[in-house]
């Protein structure tokens, strides 16, 4: 079968590709291996889909090139976005950090991008095994299950690595490397840490939530961290954990909120309180941190004691051994390098007609919608390039 373009994956960039290509009058097929589109959409922001954040601006993502991203986010915003969910009706609010979900289900998000598809007269082959892949005279061959698929354009929108059991495989960069690009090495992120043995203090915590900023490197993120039994999660460390690298600290202010020389001001003001008692925290947690400062009551520990201890907790180090992994991680930092890539088009430079998108590519999001805005911004990037060029 011919088409005008072939997009691997119908995940969301995927769909909002062949969506957008195909309303601008391209013959567009979307193959997948999963049975139904969208898995990951389905399963997001706890069921509801985290769809968009308005403050999706390329500060916001984590890319060897960190201009990359502008184009497309500047071409199509979370606002465009906004729009074409108030056009199908779906209700949504705001839950914080400017971070959009459906009222509803995520399942709507799915079927959204469904009927764009059917508008723009998009032929699917889902449950399809991908095979060999070829490039000659200017056209792509896929093999999908006993046939073939041509096209003069190809879209890699098969995502990273992330969460296998919802389908997720390296194909991208299996692709990419045939292809000729290069790959920035994939990572687990937005991902729980793990602690090791002599951290088991913090995790026998496992369920405590508290505010913190948590900080990697000159990343901070102020938001909730959650003890569990393996080590460190809740947004504030799923958000770190996308810039920490094997061997570096985490360090968490246990008391983000308190000025300078709060500590001091509590031995003045209640001599005989100790210092779990002051810390404001759950109780396990404050015990556990006045435990390893070594100091009971204030009125006995001197001031120089109780600076000490005030910066210990404001820049607690947590020494992770490692992550919870791809099983766990909400998105793959790294992949399809974004140098070989247009970022007004998403085309490879090098290999006219192929294009690569969404979480393939060396752009990650922060938590809270910035990866589902990529999605679409990229794909919506691509699938106008791919009418243009054929027009
Ligand atoms: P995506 O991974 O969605 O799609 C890729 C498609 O390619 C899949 O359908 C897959 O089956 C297919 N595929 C892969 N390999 C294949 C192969 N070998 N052959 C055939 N098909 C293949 N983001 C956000 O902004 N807000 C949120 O609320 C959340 N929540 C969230 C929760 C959880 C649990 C996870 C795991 C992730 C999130 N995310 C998120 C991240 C978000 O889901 C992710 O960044 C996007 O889905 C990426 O979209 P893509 O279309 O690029 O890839």
């Amino acid at each position: 079968m011919d088409y005008d373009a072939i997009v691997l994956g119908a995940g969301g960039a995927g769909m909002m590709c062949a969506a957008v290509a195909g309303q601008r009058g391209a013959r567009v097929v979307l193959i997948d291996h999963n049975d139904e589109p969208g898995r990951k959409i389905l399963i997001s922001g706890g069921g509801r889909c985290n769809f968009t954040n308005i403050a999706a601006t390329a500060d916001r993502y984590l890319s060897a090139n960190p201009h990359f991203a502008k184009s497309a986010l500047g071409r199509y915003t979370s606002q465009d976005f906004l729009a074409l969910v108030e056009r199908h009706g779906i209700a949504w609010h705001e839950k914080t950090l400017g971070q959009l979900f459906c009222d509803g289900s995520a399942r709507q998000i799915v079927a959204m991008l469904h009927d764009e598809c059917a508008a723009g007269q998009v032929a699917w082959r889902l449950g399809a095994p991908i095979g060999a892949i070829d490039h000659a005279d200017s056209r792509f061959r896929v093999r999908v299950g006993d046939g073939w698929v041509s096209a003069p354009a190809l879209v890699i929108a098969t995502g990273g690595p992330s969460i296998p059991k919802l389908g997720a495989t390296g194909l991208a960069y299996d692709l990419a490397r045939q292809f000729g690009l290069k790959v920035v090495e994939p990572r687990p992120a937005l991902v729980p840490l793990t602690l090791p043995g002599e951290e088991a203090l913090f995790r026998a915590l496992a369920g405590v939530a508290i505010p913190v900023v948590a900080r990697a490197g000159k990343a901070r993120f102020a938001e909730a961290a959650l003890f569990t039994h393996r080590g460190l999660s809740g947004p504030a460390i799923l958000q770190v954990s996308s810039y920490w690298r094997h061997g570096e600290a985490v360090a968490i202010d246990f008391r983000p909120d308190a000025g300078a020389g709060w500590l001091l001001a509590a031995k003045r003001a209640r001599p005989r309180a100790t210092l779990a008692a002051v810390l404001d925290l759950p109780g396990r947690l404050a015990e556990a941190l006045a435990a390893r400062i070594g100091i009971g009551e204030l009125g006995a520990a001197t001031d120089r004691a109780l600076a000490e201890a005030e910066r210990q907790l404001a820049d607690w180090p947590f020494r992770p051994n490692g992550t919870e992994g791809y099983a766990k991680a909400e998105v793959t930092v790294g992949g399809i390098a974004t140098a070989g890539l247009s970022s007004r088009t998403m085309g490879a430079r090098s290999v006219p007609g192929l294009y690569a998108i969404g979480e393939a590519v060396d752009v990650t999001g922060w938590l809270g919608g910035y990866n589902f805005q990529w999605a679409w911004a990229s794909g919506w990037a691509a699938g106008q390039a791919i009418a243009e060029a054929r027009s």
